[in-house]
C-alpha cells in the first residue's frame, strides 16, 4: 500500500470566511482531502488565538465558526479529521514545552512575524506570543505531518518547524521530518478596496460567504474605479481586480468583453457590478445553503470535531510518549 503523505493544516480563529478565504484556501484543502495521496489533519488554532487580546466570551463561538464554515465548503469529517487544538491542548502545550528546550529566545525575538506583533501590540507581549512559532512547530510534528499548505507569510515559522526537528532529532534521535510548506493551486485574492489583499482586518475588502445579494452589491460600490475609459486595461487597482473578479465569477469570456469595452465604447461600471454581484451571490448559494443546514443542528458540528479530536488524540499521544521516553522522562508512574 501506497505511504499516505500527512498534512496539518492551522486554521485562524477568525469566526466567519470571507470569499478570499474560501477561493484561496477552502478550496484547497477539500482538493487535498479528495487526493488519495494525502491524509488530512484540519485544525482551528484556538490557542494562538490567545497570543494576542482576545475576548473569553467570543472565542469558543468563534472557533465553531470557522468549522461551520469549512464545512459548508466541502471539509467531509469522514475524509479530514477537523478539530480544535484546545481540545488537545494538553498534548500541544507539552510538546511545546520540551520544543522550548531546544530553541532560544534570541532566535524568537528575531523572528519578523515577532516584530510585526510587537509593533501592533506594544503592551501585550506575553510569553504566549514569544512562544507561538514554538507551538506552530507542535501542532506539525505532534502529527509528524510532511506538509503544511502555509502561506508565505508563515515562512518563518516553517523554518522554525524544521530547525527544530532538526534539533530534536539530533539531540534525542526522535524521528520527526522536516515538514515542507506546500502551495496548493489557488488563487490570489485582491481587495475590494483596489489595493492589497482581501483580509479580515481590513473592513471594506471583504465579502462574506453569507453575505446577501444587497450587502454584496453595497461592497462593490464601493471600489474604486475610473472613467471606464482608456487605451490600456489597467493591471492593478479596483478596475483590474473588478476585472479578476469577472473572471473568476463570470468567466473568462466575459473579462475579454469588459477590456474590449474599456478600449472602445466604455465600461458602465454600475451595469458590471450589478452583474457581478449577482453572479458572486449565485455562486455562494450551494455554501449559504449548506450553512444553514449546520446552523440548524448545532451538535452535528461538535459531533464533528469531537471525532476529529479522538482520530488525532491517537497520533499525538504516540508522539509525547515517544518524545518523554526519548528525553528521559519516565512513563507510566
Ligand atoms: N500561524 C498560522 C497562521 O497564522 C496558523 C497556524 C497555527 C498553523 N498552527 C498551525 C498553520 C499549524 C499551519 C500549521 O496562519
Amino acid at each position: 500500500m501506497k505511504i499516505k503523505k500527512r498534512v496539518l493544516q492551522g486554521m485562524r480563529p477568525t469566526g466567519r470566511l470571507h470569499l478570499g478565504n474560501y477561493l484561496g484556501t477552502a478550496k484547497g484543502m477539500v482538493a487535498l482531502q479528495e487526493d488519495p495521496d494525502y491524509e488530512t489533519y484540519y485544525m482551528v488554532a484556538d490557542l494562538h488565538g490567545m497570543t494576542t487580546p482576545f475576548d473569553p466570551k467570543k472565542i469558543y463561538q468563534d472557533a465553531l465558526s470557522v468549522v461551520t464554515d469549512y464545512l459548508a465548503c466541502g471539509l467531509d469529517p469522514e475524509k479530514s479529521a477537523i478539530f480544535l487544538q484546545s481540545q488537545l491542548a494538553d498534548l500541544h502545550t507539552q510538546l511545546a514545552f520540551y520544543f522550548s528546550s531546544v530553541i532560544t529566545v534570541a532566535r524568537m525575538q528575531h523572528l519578523p512575524t515577532f516584530k510585526e506583533k510587537v509593533k501592533q501590540h506594544p503592551d501585550n507581549i506575553t510569553m504566549a506570543l514569544l512562544n507561538y512559532p514554538v507551538l506552530m512547530a507542535a501542532d506539525i510534528l505532534i502529527y509528524k505531518a510532511s506538509m503544511v499548505p502555509v502561506g508565505l507569510d508563515q515562512e518563518p515559522h516553517m523554518e522554525v518547524t524544521r530547525e527544530i526537528a532538526r534539533k530534536m532529532n539530533a539531540e534525542y534521535e526522535t524521528d520527526f521530518p522536516e515538514p515542507q510548506s506546500f502551495k496548493t493551486k489557488t488563487r490570489y485574492i485582491p481587495s475590494l478596496l483596489g489595493e492589497g489583499k482581501m483580509s479580515k482586518s481590513v473592513e471594506g475588502s471583504y465579502i462574506n460567504l453569507t453575505d446577501d445579494l444587497e450587502t454584496i452589491r453595497k461592497k462593490l460600490a464601493q471600489t474604486p474605479t475610473d472613467s471606464g475609459k482608456g487605451e490600456t486595461v489597467p493591471t492593478s487597482g479596483g478596475v483590474a481586480n473588478l476585472l479578476t473578479f469577472v473572471e473568476l465569477f463570470q468567466g473568462q469570456e466575459k473579462r475579454a468583453d469588459y477590456e474590449k469595452k474599456y478600449t472602445g465604447s466604455g465600461i458602465r461600471y454600475s451595469e458590471l457590478k450589478t452583474g457581478l454581484a449577482e453572479a458572486i451571490y449565485k455562486d455562494l448559494e450551494p455554501i449559504r445553503e449548506k450553512r444553514k443546514e449546520l446552523e440548524a443542528k448545532p451538535e452535528y458540528v461538535t459531533q464533528v470535531i469531537k471525532a476529529g479530536a479522538v482520530r488525532a488524540r491517537i497520533l499525538a499521544q504516540k508522539t509525547i510518549d515517544e518524545v518523554k521516553e526519548k528525553m528521559g522522562l519516565k512513563g507510566g508512574l
